[in-house]
């Protein structure tokens, strides 16, 4: 019977100009070779896994490939086979360790090749870990109906992707609008196309917490409404969803400023009812909800990382709340101190939940000697913080606004592309300190109607600048893409619009 299910005849025609040294495939991978045949699928194209030592409990692989095959038959002309056409009836999977844990740095790496000639015809994916191979099936199914199996058109093929290139991306500001989880899983899709590993998710900000706490669970009260809360089942599903296409989930709370809204549900974690923000330093009583929130967190965001934000800090509540004065006379503080105490209480508190922690610049900025060793920090404002991070043998992650952030958008998909994360580093292990990049989405003036069309392509370009670079190759986090996931009403987006 043998129906084939033939490749798009659109990439045929790309294919007859391109010259043989000329794929277009995205990301593109470190190594691409190709020859000249042309390649049928089999409409009902099989998986193996001889030769593994990995069994896929959980069930990673399987699921990836039938995503594959239903994007391929989704959008590809099934067409009678041409019997003098060679036919791919099946992709090997070898994987050499047994290990599922998406775990930091986890080894990424593949090869894929395409033969000519067998008997049955096979193509085969070989990785160290089963990341590396779901990252050889999510390249057949980048940018569907554009570059997916174009490879395999040109046996013989082999692509090989570098160790561990690349690094990994984030997003933020004002007024953050919910977004749905099945929204989410969109952008989580997105990204394992372009090989992002990271979403970076500011869950909670100054307008809305909108994440149920079991240990606090009033901190749920500042959601904008009961239908744009996450229940922990949701954040699981979501962290779950992630895992499954090779993607981490770093989660942040933002302290002790952009948490306006924890006060709702507690206002005694307000200065006082009229000055509602940064939280307030002089109780235990805040520190003890923020033991509770990452100790509820430690059970569902296994990431090796939680972010705890520690940017735009603006103090004044502090010294014009009379009890906070007082605390801060008593303890010999000015408010510098008490920013500084605040920050680091709350790092050894992550510490304390099994985590590192990444904090944004302000805190480096500020008192760069007294954070923990374990300090990632995370630049955003401007290109020149990154060689004083690394010089001072701390990790930092790359964001610098006037080039990665999506929300500003007039930046140009140019400049995500040739942004340098490693601009003024130029001693090598101070450049493996730079663990990552991360594209920002913030979520002030997007919602689920267009959270996707704004974030790509310009995001994916960032991604394979990263991806395809050989001078990049560090054991770390490759891109994050960092979606701003809050809540915001209509009616308080349009009031707040003006000051964004
Ligand atoms: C891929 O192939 C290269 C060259 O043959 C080899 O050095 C490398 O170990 C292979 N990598 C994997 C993950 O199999
Ligand atoms: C918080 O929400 C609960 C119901 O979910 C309600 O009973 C309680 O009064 C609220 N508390 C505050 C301080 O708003
Ligand atoms: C608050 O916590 C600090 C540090 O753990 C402790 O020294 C202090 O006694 C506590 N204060 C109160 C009022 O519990
Ligand atoms: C800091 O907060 C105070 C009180 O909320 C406000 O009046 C002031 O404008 C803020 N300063 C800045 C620089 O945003
Ligand atoms: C706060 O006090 C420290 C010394 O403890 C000093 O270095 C710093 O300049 C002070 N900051 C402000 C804003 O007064
Ligand atoms: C880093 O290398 C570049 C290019 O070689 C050079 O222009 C620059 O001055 C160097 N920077 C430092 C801090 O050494």
């Amino acid at each position: 019977m043998a129906l084939a299910l033939r490749l798009l005849l659109a990439f045929l025609v790309i294919g007859s100009c391109i010259a043989a040294d000329n794929i277009d495939l995205w990301p593109m991978p470190q190594s691409v070779s190709h020859g000249t045949q042309k390649l049928y699928i089999k409409k009902d194209i099989t998986m193996s896994m001889v030769g593994s030592t990995y069994s896929d409990e959980k069930s990673i692989l399987k699921d990836a490939f039938q995503r594959m095959v239903d994007l391929i038959t989704l959008n590809h002309v099934v067409d009678g086979i041409n019997p003098s056409s060679s036919v791919l009836t099946c992709v090997n999977i070898v994987v050499h360790t047994p290990e599922d844990e998406l775990s930091f740095g986890a080894d990424e790496s593949y090869n894929l090749t395409v033969p000519t000639t067998g008997d049955p015809l096979y193509a085969q994916i070989e990785a160290q870990t089963v990341f590396g191979a779901l990252q050889a099936l999510q390249t057949q199914i980048s940018l569907p109906g554009i570059a997916y199996w174009l490879e395999p058109a040109f046996p013989p093929f082999t692509h090989i992707k570098c160790q561990q290139c690349g690094r990994p991306l984030t997003c933020r500001y004002r007024m953050r609008h919910y977004l749905p989880v099945k929204i989410i899983k969109g952008v989580i899709d997105a990204m394992a196309y372009s090989k992002l590993n990271v979403l970076h998710w500011h869950i909670v900000d100054e307008q809305s917490f909108p994440i149920e706490i079991p240990s606090y669970p009033k901190l749920w009260n500042g959601s904008y409404s009961y239908s744009e809360r996450y229940t922990m089942s949701d954040a699981i599903d979501i962290v779950r969803y992630a895992e499954k296409r090779g993607v981490n989930v770093l989660a942040e709370i933002d302290v002790p400023g952009h948490a306006r809204s924890w006060g709702v549900g507690y206002p005694s974690l307000w200065p006082s009812e009229s000055c509602r923000e940064p939280l307030d330093v002089s109780k235990n009583f805040t520190f003890e909800v923020i033991d509770g929130i990452l100790s509820d967190f430690s059970k569902i965001f296994k990431f090796k990382f939680v972010h705890l934000g520690g940017d735009e800090v603006n103090t004044s509540c502090w010294t014009t709340t009379p009890h906070i004065e007082g605390w801060l006379k008593n303890n010999h503080m000015n408010v510098s101190d008490a920013y500084r105490d605040f920050v680091l209480r709350s790092q050894k508190i992550a510490i304390s939940h099994g985590y590192d922690i990444i904090n944004w610049e302000e805190t480096f900025n500020s008192f760069g000697d007294k954070l923990d060793p374990k300090t990632v920090v995370h630049n955003w404002l401007g290109e020149d913080v990154a060689p004083k991070v690394v010089a001072a043998g701390h990790r930092c992650i790359v964001s610098n606004q006037d080039k990665w952030y999506l929300d500003h958008l007039d930046a140009s998909w140019e400049g995500f592309y040739m942004n340098e994360p490693l601009k003024g580093i130029n001693d090598t292990k101070q450049q493996q300190l730079v663990i990552g990049g991360e594209v920002c989405m913030w979520g002030e003036e997007i919602d689920a109607s267009d959270i996707q069309q704004t974030i790509w392509p310009r995001a994916a370009a960032a991604a394979e600048a990263e991806f395809t670079s050989n001078l990049v190759i560090y054991g770390s986090m490759k891109f994050v893409c960092h979606s701003q996931i809050l809540i915001c009403h209509a009616k308080e987006c349009m009031v707040a619009l003006p000051s964004v």
